[in-house]
């Protein structure tokens, strides 16, 4: 059952909210990196551990069923979370986006790709959405291009048209930079990349947690996302894709539970998503991010995207009354989540960092594993507050007094 709450009730879902920092109130700002845990989350996997933590798909006692059916029931939810129409659609378990992206690019790209093919790209990707395209390059002879960035980090309509052409066979694209909050046009790209036949992976890292997702909708081919950052554990991600692909692509990794018969001389898969997940998975892992995605469809993806727009509104309002600070990616709500990156004249990002620790404040500094969006803003770092839905506007009040205090004593 849906039950509607109200948003500051929430934060005491998150048993390290009434925790300290540097022997102050934590301000959690750090979103972006990770989200922070509710106990739901938390209670789904000293569950698991402490009550029937068996292997999954193996065991023909009880303790095991439980398990297996644990696992199921969290993809279930990831279905439910992406709206997936598992006819066509399928979720595969992997560590987090980054190796959802090497498994696209292993299993698909190499394969598929050749010389004087292109991969689109852009240059506010994420390093995890950069380097494995290159490694593909490298070993086909694939070329990269990228969708040119306006001053402000922004993609245009021309750039986008100008760029996915003929020759492109992928577009991998972030849903949301992990830097500015800027949300390219996915529909558009993505129509614009299957009237030529190329197909688009979305980096969801960011979006996924913030935003409301229906792959059916969007019809993008594979998305990739981390668990952790959307109040689940780390070290479990999903991979989205048509099922078609999945099931005309190799296996990414060979061993245990993801073949149909081996004989000393040869294999046969399992069917899709098994094919996929070889060795015991995360087991916990997935439950847990089933829990998280439960957690937050609870709640609402559309209320925790409105949340995070006001929260982002007002500390823009705030923090544009300070002459000294230059604001990332400013940009209309409709293209831009809960993420504020700055700089300040003259002051290192980092010296920003560790004064805002002193005050119980987390932030991110510095390239945020995005150094060619720094070299196309011509800087070396960015200070980046990020929201969840967590987050208040008393926090972002004291978050710029602190600005303001250190700014006197910086500059
Ligand atoms: N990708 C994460 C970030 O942007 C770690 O901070």
């Amino acid at each position: 059952m849906t039950t509607v709450r109200n948003m500051a009730d929430l934060r005491s879902d998150f048993p390290a909210l009434s925790g300290t920092m540097r022997g102050r109130d934590l301000v959690y700002f750090d979103n972006g990196a990770t989200s922070l845990k509710p106990q739901p989350v938390i209670d789904a996997l000293n569950d698991y551990y402490s009550r029937y933590s068996a292997n999954i798909h193996r065991g023909v006692y009880e303790m095991s069923e439980l398990a297996t059916a644990a696992y199921d029931r969290a993809r279930e939810s990831i279905y439910r979370f992406l709206s997936v129409d598992t006819e066509t659609g399928e979720v595969i378990f992997t560590r987090g986006t980054t190796e959802s992206v090497n498994l696209v690019a292993t299993s698909w790209a190499r394969e598929q790709l050749g010389p004087g093919d292109e991969i689109v790209l852009t240059a506010m990707e994420h390093h995890s959405n950069i380097v494995p395209w290159q490694q593909v390059a490298r070993r086909t002879g694939a070329v990269i291009r990228y969708i040119p960035l306006t001053p402000e980090g922004f993609l245009t309509d021309e750039g986008i048209t100008q760029t996915i052409g003929d020759k492109t066979r992928l577009v991998a694209v972030t849903g949301m930079s992990n830097v500015t909050g800027y949300m390219p046009p996915l529909e558009r790209i993505i129509e614009v990349a299957h009237r030529h036949g190329a197909l688009v992976l979305v980096d969801g890292a960011q979006l996924a947690s913030h935003r409301p997702v229906d792959v059916g909708a969007l019809d993008c081919d594979f998305l990739v996302f981390s668990g952790h950052k959307m109040c689940g554990p780390t070290g479990i991600g999903v991979l989205y894709a048509k099922k078609n692909l999945l099931e005309s692509m190799e296996p990414f990794l060979f061993g245990g539970d993801m073949i149909r018969e081996v004989t000393l001389e040869h294999s046969t898969w399992a069917r899709v998503p098994e094919k996929f997940e070889a060795g015991t998975p995360n087991i916990a892992g997935a439950i847990g991010l089933g829990a998280a995605a439960d957690y937050l469809m609870d709640i609402g993806m559309e209320r925790i995207a409105e949340h995070e727009h006001r929260l982002t509104e007002y500390m823009t309002t705030v923090m544009h009354r300070f002459p000294f600070i230059r604001n990332y990616g400013d940009q209309s709500p409709d293209r831009r989540g809960g993420i504020f990156s700055f700089t300040i004249d003259g002051v290192h990002p980092h010296d920003v960092g560790s004064l805002l620790d002193q005050q119980g404040i987390a932030v991110r500094t510095g390239f945020h594993c995005a150094q060619p969006l720094m070299t196309h803003f011509g800087i070396t770092g960015t200070i980046r507050a990020s929201f969840f839905l967590y987050n208040t506007e008393e926090e972002i009040d004291q978050f710029a007094r602190a600005v303001e205090r250190l700014y006197e004593i910086l500059s």
